[in-house]
């Protein structure tokens, strides 16, 4: 097995391994990797839905995102089952579109998750690849009085209002995320669980900081996300079908890129959940869910 780091502060390609098949000091080796470079890339792994099951679920309980309780991978895909391509006004293209905003997945779930993994099935003939940001290096970056002004700020993370930012009104039941357990609570840094390290927790999922007026709250996340997602800490993937990555959602953003969307990409995804000693939050009223009924759980 070859581990070798990508330019750029997060991020290494794992070659000369079979993911399906990996022999218990493999799998160890692979689980440092990933705690120490955040993304790992597994170039032509081709696994097939239950071999992508089984490695993600190495890292932990699966999050169920789909309603059948036995489906524990989705599509991420433009294309209908029928074949047919979704059109603008569809939901999940919105959905889609939002995906291209910088986020860290399920932080609007009272669990928020603990990693993804991607693999390429159709890919399209330019554009559609995924990048990530390395929030530890962001935070590292960050200069001495804007780490003193975040150290006790928290924002609350709602996927009604990150896609009512692009346009999308969605009511409550509308699909995964849409919900009336409220919106999480969740500080601006957070410490790793396993490494230690401090990393900012932020997003498009995020808004509303208490203590600053709306305004105020908008331009902080905006402009940290601004600074933190930008080289040496970011990494773009071009997907070819077979690839397999995986990233840890506790400390790094990511989004997708735009491409003809006349044109099939399908991901095939799954996701790990998050532990509710690290990942778990309070959740308070988020106002376009309606009702407000607190849970700790996704489900
Ligand atoms: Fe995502």
């Amino acid at each position: 097995m070859r581990i070798v780091p990508i330019d750029a502060t997060l991020g290494a390609v794992v070659t000369g391994l079979e993911l399906a098949r990996m022999d218990a000091a493999t799998w160890k080796a692979v689980e440092q990797a990933f705690h120490a470079h955040a993304v790992l890339v597994f170039p032509g792994q081709d696994l097939t839905e239950d071999e992508q099951i089984a490695f993600a679920n190495r890292f932990g309980d699966i999050e169920r995102l789909a309603p059948d309780p036995e489906q524990k991978a989705v599509a991420i895909s433009n294309q209908k089952p029928d074949g047919s391509i979704m059109g603008p006004d569809e939901h999940r293209y919105k959905s889609l579109r939002g995906n291209e905003g910088w986020h860290t997945d399920s932080s609007y779930m009272p669990l928020a998750a603990k990693a993804s993994v991607l693999s390429a099935q159709v890919v399209p003939s330019a554009g559609g690849e995924t990048e990530w940001a390395d929030m530890r290096a962001a935070y590292d970056a960050l200069d001495e009085d804007t780490r003193r002004r975040i150290a006790g700020l928290s924002a609350y993370h709602s996927l009604y209002h990150s896609q009512a930012a692009i346009g999308h009104i969605v009511k409550p039941g509308a699909g995964y995320g849409f919900h009336t357990k409220g919106a999480p609570l969740r500080p601006l840094v957070k410490i790793h669980p396993v490494t230690g390290r401090p990393s900012l927790f932020i997003g498009r999922h995020a808004h509303a900081i208490p203590g600053l007026d709306p305004a105020e709250s908008e331009k902080l996340l905006g402009d940290l996300v601004d600074f933190a997602c930008r080289p040496p800490r970011t990494y773009s993937h071009a997907w070819r079908p077979g690839d397999v990555v995986i990233w840890d959602n506790r400390c790094v953003l990511h989004r997708a890129r735009p491409y003809d969307y006349r044109e099939a990409r399908v991901m095939r995804h799954t996701r790990v959940a998050g532990d509710p000693a690290t990942e778990l939050a309070p959740t308070d009223r988020d106002d376009p869910a309606g009702a407000f009924e607190p849970s700790t759980s996704n489900r």
